[in-house]
């Protein structure tokens, strides 16, 4: 099959106060997967929007096949076979339809006024083909709405292949994925190149997984391209981390040791309403840092928004210093003096209308106010002292959140409650789409606030993470907590043996 190519030269876009582009020479061709590298804010997003015809202020050319092509929209990137799938799934899709109708969604609303039936047999029958190609079993006839995450990302290929694909670019599509929904989500990009000469533009910050599915890399940093190399069984994620970052950078995250004081958040016995968590008891000591532990769908993030008023607890108690506390809904848990960082930042994390400066001043606006009236000074101070330690890339304070890169987002939502002044934080999947560089100013964040005596629950699906940040952790497999384990005594294999719902005693093999 003959090859395609897919570039950029001179390319470059600005934005008010930002650089997001400068002159970047690109390339692809069709049968392989390209990863694209880069810190939060880098410009990949930026670079697949104009290659997708949905950033049209460009200047500087886009080359198909060497010829010169003017993509200033999304559907003239379409025409060509350039589909994308964004890293919100969620909001490309439409739970309310049904699989097929959403994998066929394009060719409704393209045949929408020229016919006056849609022909539904054949809708059903064209989804189930395309999910065929991929190899995946879902039932076309199911809403959207009931599908895992994974699922859904699926149905959006299943949606991009459908109509003429050569460029299937995938903007973090792992992010919201378990390793085993990952490994499926893999086999699919594989089983495409393999099948139809396509070539996949993957985006990831987790590098272990570059080196294992792409055939080679770009790594691009503040807007301009700085290496293209190939992925070979030599190549290292030090070394890519490095050019990412422009810097030597060692990826391991010290353990402070800290004096850990007496028990203080006391969970007895809390179910949710919907039976998503099940009977669970837990402790939390002054000074320490728990691990919440398990598989994608175990329940956590569930149990942390119970704990904090967000979904309906139907038993059990919460203690803090002995004393219960009654939480029905979030401004309770703000009240007990209590912060949830959320998984999903878009929908309930941030605002993203608002400034930086209001976002990260939101969570403690009392601690800024001088009889109700906010003192302004006193917000951009605390929000340029977060902009600076968390890294956060915006041009100015003032900058609205939703021109902010996703992973500069999900910083925001971190600042915005490491200001508050609370007894307990919770934090669920914090580093989801953040860099490593600023993965490590997290977890130093997380250890201060720990070392000030306060309570600090820590969600993840990432082993490596729990065990280098955690002092304790649980292990949660189908809403239940399966297991208690010693941080500095356990290792990934004992996690796993529970997560996936060991009941016996960990043996090491
Ligand atoms: N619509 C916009 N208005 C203003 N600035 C923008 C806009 N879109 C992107 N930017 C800025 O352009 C730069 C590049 O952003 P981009 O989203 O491409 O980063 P990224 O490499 O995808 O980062 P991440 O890993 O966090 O997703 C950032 O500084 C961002 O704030
Ligand atoms: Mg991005």
């Amino acid at each position: 099959m003959d090859k395609i190519t897919l570039g950029t030269k001179n390319v470059s876009i600005e934005f008010p106060g930002v650089k997001a582009l400068s002159n970047v020479d690109f390339e692809i061709e069709t049968g392989k997967i390209h990863a694209v590298l880069g810190a939060n804010g880098a410009g990949k997003s930026t670079l697949m929007k104009v290659l997708a015809g949905s950033n049209p202020d460009y200047t500087g050319d886009v080359l198909y096949n060497g010829k010169v092509v003017e993509l200033r929209k999304p559907v003239a990137a379409k025409e060509l076979g350039i589909q994308i799938v964004y890293q919100e799934v969620d909001m490309a899709l439409i739970p309310s339809l049904s699989v097929a109708e959403n994998v066929m969604f394009n060719h409704l609303v393209m045949n929408m006024g020229h016919k006056q039936f849609v022909d539904w047999g054949q809708i059903q029958r064209d989804a189930k083909e395309v999910l065929k190609r991929l190899n995946i079993d879902i039932d076309v006839s199911q809403l959207v709405g009931n599908l895992s995450l994974a699922q859904k990302q699926m149905v959006l290929i299943a949606r991009a292949i459908q109509s003429t694909c050569n460029f299937l670019i995938l903007d973090e599509p792992t992010a919201p994925l378990s390793d085993t929904e990952t490994e499926e989500l893999f086999r699919v990009c594989q089983h495409l190149v393999a099948t139809e000469n396509l070539a996949v533009i993957f985006i990831s910050h987790r590098l272990h997984e570059v080196l294992q599915i792409c055939n080679s890399y770009t790594v691009m940093r503040n807007g301009e391209i700085v290496d293209n190399s190939l992925i070979t069984p030599e190549t290292t994620t030090k070394e890519i981390v490095e050019k990412m970052l422009g810097r030597s950078f060692e990826e391991n995250f010290p353990k402070e040791i800290v004096d850990i004081g007496g028990k203080a958040l006391e969970v007895e016995h809390l179910s949710e309403a919907e039976g998503n968590v099940n009977d669970v008891s837990f402790y939390v000591r002054r000074g320490e840092i728990v691990g919440i532990a398990g598989l994608v769908g175990a329940g956590k993030s569930e149990l942390c928004k119970t704990l904090f008023g967000a979904l309906k607890k139907s038993a059990g108690t919460i203690k803090f210093d002995g004393k219960e506390l009654k939480i029905k809904t979030p401004s309770d848990a703000v009240k007990y003096r209590m912060a949830l960082v959320p998984e999903e930042r878009r929908k309930e994390g941030v605002l993203v209308s608002e400034t930086v400066d209001f976002n990260l001043s939101a969570a403690c606006l009392g601690k800024f106010c001088k009889m109700s009236f906010i003192n302004k000074g006193k917000t951009a101070e605390n929000a340029s002292h977060f902009v600076k330690s968390l890294g956060i890339k915006t041009p100015s304070i003032y900058q609205l959140v939703r021109n902010l890169s996703g992973g500069n987002q999900q910083k925001v939502v971190v600042g915005k409650w490491l200001a508050a002044d609370c007894d307990v934080y919770i934090f669920d999947e914090p580093t989801k789409g953040v860099d490593v560089g600023a993965k490590a100013e997290i977890f130093k964040l997380i250890n201060e606030i720990a070392k000030d005596n306060n309570c600090v629950i820590y969600a993840s699906c990432e082993n490596s993470e729990i065990l280098s940040i955690t002092d304790r952790t649980y292990v949660m497999f189908d809403g239940k907590i399966m297991a208690e384990l010693e941080t500095a005594k356990t290792c990934e294999d004992e996690i796993m043996h529970y997560a996936v719902g060991g009941t016996e005693a960990y043996v090491a093999s």
